[in-house]
């Protein structure tokens, strides 16, 4: 699993305490950026991941604004990103579970460093179940096929 990392400022120090999180568990990543906390637009970064999801070059991304809200409107613009907003342990599951989400989203000004960690943890570990939700996430690619004729 190659996993795509990225923030702006306000998601920041979430993003580098994800990638220790990361470097210890042995997941091979990449940091988009931001690098820093002077202001930047979400916008962009959201962007470099999505786009890198998309096309295939990682299986996975990574995204923390002030809120996540952002970066999950960017994401889901792109072909065959399925971008989850989780603020707990739960979204998080089931945006795995049911959704199969390729993208997760955290906001950096909503949860705290502990639960964000707790979120990327049990999001990268747990896997899709398929069965039912496998035909309704046939269809939400269904409408990715139309969308980007
Ligand atoms: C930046 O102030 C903030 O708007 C951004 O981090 C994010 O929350 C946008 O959705």
């Amino acid at each position: 699993m190659k996993i795509a990392v990225g923030s702006d400022h306000a998601g920041y120090r979430i993003k580098e305490a994800i990638k220790k999180y990361l470097q210890n568990h042995n997941y091979k990543f990449y940091d988009f950026g931001t690098h820093d906390e002077q202001p930047v637009d979400y916008v962009d970064f959201g962007e470099f991941v999505a786009k890198s999801v998309s096309t295939g070059n990682f299986s996975r991304g990574i995204l923390i604004c002030g809120t996540g809200i952002g970066m999950s409107i960017v994401a889901n613009k792109f072909k065959g990103v399925k971008a989850a907003l989780c603020h707990d342990e739960f979204t998080a599951k089931m945006s795995r579970e049911h959704n199969d989400s390729n993208v997760l989203t955290i906001g950096g000004r909503v949860v705290d460093e502990e639960k964000a960690l707790k979120i990327v943890d049990i999001w990268l570990k747990t896997p899709f179940l398929g069965g039912r939700h496998e035909r309704r996430v046939d269809k939400i690619s269904l409408i990715d096929e139309k969308n980007f004729k």
